[in-house]
């Protein structure tokens, strides 16, 4: 069946963050895809993905994108608390805006600490505690994926340039609490019918790492991964197909971290 007739999403309303391109993007056009109404957040303006979505012509599929600050809890709020009264349901998040420094202990400073852990695990906790309560425990159903990295899992993906560092311990320290913040909500929202996983990729083709040369060659799978890849684990697991699975972390990484 080809993507387009893919139904399993029609009638969710779903919240990608961090939208405005590369991963997010491509998770974003993927629900909607699959029948799901998106709503973009982003620092960004992400008009081009909601042009890409309609784009699509699934005439049935609603799109809009916000300016929004994952971390600023008021705003984040009264967003999701809009797109309910508007929507009337919120049945996926996706978590997948992210910064990432690549800098050494030594250069990593408090700025640099801040801005990744701000935005990469307050962010995420801002954006669920928001979902949960009230929306999706009201609905007693829900489905959240919050995107990690490789990173948090081997502690700093290398950057295969010696003049390039791996990435930066604040990043590392994020997605790792990433991983284990997806299992703790996930035991929190089980008994409420809310499923919680994480996908953690490895290198993917986005601006975010566009100057970095991995070291593709060293790969099980030797290319660099694209952000449909992620998109399509991402589209699973908010799939009801994947209703009996929740608390994992899925690897994309073409076998890169292979443990
Ligand atoms: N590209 C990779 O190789 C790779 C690997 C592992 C994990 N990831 C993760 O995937 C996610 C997407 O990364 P990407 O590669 O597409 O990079 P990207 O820079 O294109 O995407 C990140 C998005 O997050 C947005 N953002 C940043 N801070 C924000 C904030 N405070 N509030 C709202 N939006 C904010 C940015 O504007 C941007 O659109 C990130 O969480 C990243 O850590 C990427």
């Amino acid at each position: 069946m080809s993507k387009k007739m893919r139904q399993e999403l029609g009638g969710k309303v779903s919240v990608v963050t961090g939208a405005s391109g590369g991963i997010g993007r491509a998770i974003a056009i993927e629900l909607a895809s699959r029948g799901s109404d998106v709503l973009v957040l982003d620092v960004n303006d992400s008009s081009e993905t909601v042009a890409a979505i309609d784009g699509l012509g699934r005439g049935s599929v609603r799109s809009r994108s916000e300016i929004l600050d994952i971390r600023d809890r008021t705003a984040v709020q009264v967003s999701l608390d809009r797109l309910v009264a508007d929507w009337g349901s919120l049945d996926i998040l996706v978590n997948n805006a992210g910064t990432g420094a690549r800098v050494s202990l030594e250069h990593t400073t408090d700025e640099i600490w801040d801005q990744d852990i701000d935005t990469n695990l307050k962010g995420v906790f801002l954006m669920t505690q928001s979902a949960v309560y009230p929306h999706m425990v009201a609905a007693g159903s829900g489905a959240i994926v919050n995107i990690s990295s490789v990173s948090g899992i081997i502690g700093g993906a290398p950057s295969g340039d010696s003049r390039i560092a791996r990435s930066g311990p604040a990043y590392a320290a994020s997605k790792g609490g990433i991983i284990a913040f997806t299992r703790w909500v996930a035991k929190e929202v089980g008994p409420l019918g809310i499923t919680c996983n994480s996908v953690a990729p490895g290198p993917v083709a986005t601006r975010l790492t566009a100057s970095v040369a991995y070291p593709i060659d060293a790969q099980p799978i030797q290319r660099i991964g694209l952000p449909e890849d992620v998109a399509e684990a991402v589209a699973f697991l908010v799939s009801p197909g994947a209703s009996y699975i929740t608390g994992e972390t899925l690897k994309v990484c073409g076998g890169s971290a292979i443990s």
